[in-house]
């Protein structure tokens, strides 16, 4: 039996692929490659000692998807993939709309059809929209802002409608604060295409040289020093979440949800701080203007997670500096030679 793990080429599925390796899983990966490298799966098998089976497929091709489902006798479906830009979703809502949506319709078509009861969503706290109350709790209200993050909301409104008329399935939505670090090797990360939107790789890229500063985007927040508080979360905690995940699944849960954060939030200067002790590079900043959308403070209550799951984030701010340091160091160009 196997884990289909869809985007299990990309930053988060890359090291949850390992993770699932190594508890003794079959990982069959599926990735069309838009925002990830082929290398990757060679990495994947150097760190694991094992060869995932992998295809290179656009999931919203059902007729070519369907085959990874005959082929493989698939358990359970870890579906990663998806476009994640908040900004080119403005841009682009319909590629949002039809990739991360039509790619979900496909695997729920195919679970039905070959009987696959078990499935692990990749959401967001960005479905949490401007918190009411701090630590965010998962059964806050809900609400987005933007595009991307409304193809997660529909996506797992579409999961409670569809576990409510079959009671067979097991479904877990997986809510993920902010994800940084890397795999402790260093031969696994974050690679974004272009500038980073997001603030770690950002910051990497300016300790290597490739930008001469952060920006910081607004510093008059009601918080702390002014600047934006999150709850970062090292990527191989967030992994292994999906292990446990797919543990609870086999209970038969029906449909759960959890956030999966460490409880902790930090503010930008605080990262900032953080990386230049763990990598001991200064990191030149300059203070601008808010950047629209953005919210002052979302951290997770956790506590769920680790009831129900057994998982509790392991690593600190400084491992996740560090991780992510060490990783930027060792590829400055990432994935590219
Ligand atoms: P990523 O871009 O590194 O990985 C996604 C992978 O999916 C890529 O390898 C991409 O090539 C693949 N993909 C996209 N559309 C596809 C399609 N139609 N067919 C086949 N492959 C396709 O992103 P990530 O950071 O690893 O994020 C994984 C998931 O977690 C996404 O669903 C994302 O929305 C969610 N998420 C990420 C963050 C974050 O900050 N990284 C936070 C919350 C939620
Ligand atoms: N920030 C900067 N400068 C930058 C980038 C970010 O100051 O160049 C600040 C932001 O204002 C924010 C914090 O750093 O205060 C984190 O910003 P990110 O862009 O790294 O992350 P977000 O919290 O905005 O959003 C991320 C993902 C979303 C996801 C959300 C919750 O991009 O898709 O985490 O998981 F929904």
């Amino acid at each position: 039996m196997a884990v289909l793990v869809t985007g299990g080429a990309g930053y988060i599925g890359s090291h949850t692929s390992i993770e699932l390796l190594e508890e003794g899983y079959d990982v069959v990966i599926v990735d069309n490659l838009c925002n990830s490298d082929k290398i990757v799966l060679e990495r994947i098998k150097e760190l694991s000692g094992k060869t995932p089976k992998f295809y290179e497929i656009d999931i919203t091709d059902k007729e070519k998807m369907e085959v990874v489902f005959k082929e493989n006798e698939i358990d359970s479906i870890i579906h990663f993939a998806a476009l994640k830009a908040v900004g080119e979703s403005v841009s682009m809502p319909m590629e949002y709309y039809s990739n991360n949506i039509g790619s979900t319709l496909v695997l729920f078509e195919l679970m039905k059809k070959y009987n696959v009861k078990n499935f692990v969503f990749s959401s967001s706290a960005t479905v949490y929209g401007d918190p009411e109350t701090l630590p965010i709790v998962e059964d806050s209200s809900l609400s987005v802002t933007n595009p991307y993050g409304r193809t997660k909301l529909i996506v797992e409104d579409m999961l409670r409608d569809i576990c409510f008329a079959d009671k067979s399935l097991n479904v877990a939505i997986l809510r993920y604060f902010n994800p940084i670090g890397a795999h402790k090797s260093g031969r696994i990360g974050e690679d974004p295409n272009g500038i980073p939107n997001n603030i770690m790789p950002y910051i990497t890229k300016v300790a290597v040289g490739q930008l001469p500063y952060l920006n910081v985007f607004g510093d008059d927040y009601d918080t702390a020093d002014g600047t934006g508080i999150r709850d970062y979360i090292h990527v191989v905690d967030l992994a292994n979440g999906h292990v446990k995940a797919l543990e609870k699944l086999s209970e038969n849960p029906g449909l759960v949800t959890y956030n999966l954060g460490t409880g902790k939030g930090y503010s930008v200067l605080q990262l900032v701080n953080a990386f230049s002790k763990a990598s001991g590079k200064e990191i030149q900043y300059k203070i601008t203007e808010r950047r629209p959308g953005d919210i002052a403070a979302c951290y997770a209550d956790p506590t769920k997670a680790e009831k129900e799951l057994g998982w509790k984030a392991k690593y600190g701010i400084d491992e996740m500096c560090e991780d992510s340091w060490r990783w930027q160091s060792q590829n400055p160009n990432g994935y590219k030679k």
